[in-house]
């Protein structure tokens, strides 16, 4: 068991008058809580996805919340700062793909409470299935209908490409095919590079035994530069970052390898990191599910640890157990300028702020407004630490923080 080190407190003490405004606010619904936030404490929540500028920085993980547009308007509507749509399977011309054990159909989901061994009550899902189950012309059609909601909403395609075992050849022609595709769509929406996604997922989490690790290094190395090389144009890529079954020095490594300054990594930047894989856990039958909660945040804030007090040399996108503004500002002080989120948004409605609306306008309004555990609420509390009570002060500003200045003020 691996125990990060939290900077944050886990509630925010913050001056009177600011705690008197978040009560207000955390019961009041904002068509446009970002320009509030700023009007009423000076704080600017904005930050980027890659390249492209976010509103704020929660948003949504690539799953089964991103299938079709309808989840996609509801986002948008609601507030989030941008989609990762649904990951496909990569075919090539002959509709085929090596990677077709990753097509699964299986809809149901079940969310569990799950107590993590550090003694964290949170949630995970449970399900068996894994990447889009359909065809890759069906999720053009998707990512078409998507992108055609919203010119100026970042919304970004997600990918599993073929991975050979060791010896293997890649299969080539499945990443033009289908990276070639997805760019044309994006083409019709967007004049900016292509942003992709490519996962690396918990079911990909590998084995103990040595050779492994090996496969897994290679892997991450030699995928960017195919993608890279698949089209004649740029594309601005992130590799989501699986939490492999290996030791918890090797995530680290992995951080040290990929991450560092000097990494000659080709990605832009890293989804830090998937779901933890449980191979005894039994689900519907299959034996060996994914799973996350307060384990999944544990591990990735400690392996993200490995590089401080330097912040990454590659732009880090959140992921796992984002339940609070806490927990997002958490990632932040490790470098992260956004997170990714899917867990949060299938909770009890509970668990969200007492505001009408719809169910991500609630969970953004929570993840934003909570008084206790909210990102306002954090922001103030740095900024107070920071004995600058009222300056302007932004979200950005945490991530290029030095998070051992928090313990030593
Ligand atoms: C039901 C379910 C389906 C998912 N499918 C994908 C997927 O297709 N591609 C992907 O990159 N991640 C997938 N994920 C991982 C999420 O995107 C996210 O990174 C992970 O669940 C950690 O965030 P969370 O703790 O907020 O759930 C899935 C997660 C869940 C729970």
């Amino acid at each position: 068991m691996v125990r990060p080190k939290y900077f944050l407190p886990s509630e925010f003490n913050i001056s009177a008058s600011y705690k008197k405004a978040l009560e207000e606010d955390y019961q009041t619904f904002f068509i446009e809580p970002e320009q509030h936030i700023k009007n009423r404490y000076g704080i600017d929540v904005s930050s980027f996805y890659g390249p492209l500028k976010i509103k704020n920085p929660f948003g949504k993980a690539s799953g089964q919340l991103s299938t079709n547009a309808m989840q996609v308007k509801a986002d948008i509507e609601g507030g989030l700062g941008f989609t990762v749509l649904k990951t496909v399977i990569a075919e090539g011309a002959d509709q085929k793909s090596e990677m077709e054990a990753w097509k699964i159909k299986a809809p149901k989901m079940v969310i569990e409470k799950i107590t993590s061994q550090s003694g964290y009550d949170g949630y995970t899902v449970t399900w068996k299935g894994r990447g889009w189950e359909k065809s890759l012309a069906e999720y053009l059609d998707f990512m078409d209908e998507s992108l055609a909601l919203d010119s100026s909403y970042p919304i970004i395609p997600s990918c599993k490409y073929h991975l050979p075992k060791p010896g293997e050849e890649y299969r080539k022609e499945e990443y033009t095919y289908t990276t070639q595709k997805i760019l044309d769509i994006w083409k019709k929406h967007r004049k900016s590079y292509l942003v992709l996604e490519k996962d690396f997922s918990a079911t990909l989490a590998g084995t103990e035994q040595g050779s492994e690790k090996e496969c897994v290094l290679a892997w991450l190395k030699e995928v960017p530069e195919m993608i890279k090389g698949s089209v004649d144009e740029p594309v601005y890529l992130g590799v989501k970052l699986m939490n492999t079954l290996l030791t918890d020095e090797f995530q680290r490594e992995l951080v040290k390898t990929l991450l560092a300054k000097d990494s000659t990594w080709l990605a832009d930047y890293a989804v830090c990191f998937n779901r933890l894989f449980d191979p005894n856990k039994e689900f519907e039958g299959q034996v060996g599910v994914a799973y996350g909660g307060y384990d999944l945040s544990d591990r990735n804030l400690w392996a993200l640890e490995a590089l401080l007090p330097d912040k990454p040399g590659r732009l880090i996108s959140a992921t796992g157990n984002i339940c609070s503004g806490k927990m997002m500002l958490e990632y932040a002080l490790r470098g992260a300028l956004n997170g990714q989120l899917h867990t949060f948004f299938q909770l009890p409605q509970s668990e969200y702020a007492p505001i009408e609306g719809s169910r991500i306008k609630k969970a953004l309004h929570e993840l934003l407004f909570n008084p206790q555990k909210g990102l306002v609420a954090g922001l103030i509390y740095i900024r107070e630490k920071l004995q600058r009570p009222d300056d302007p002060f932004t979200f950005l500003e945490v991530t290029s923080l030095d998070p051992s200045l928090l313990s030593e003020l």
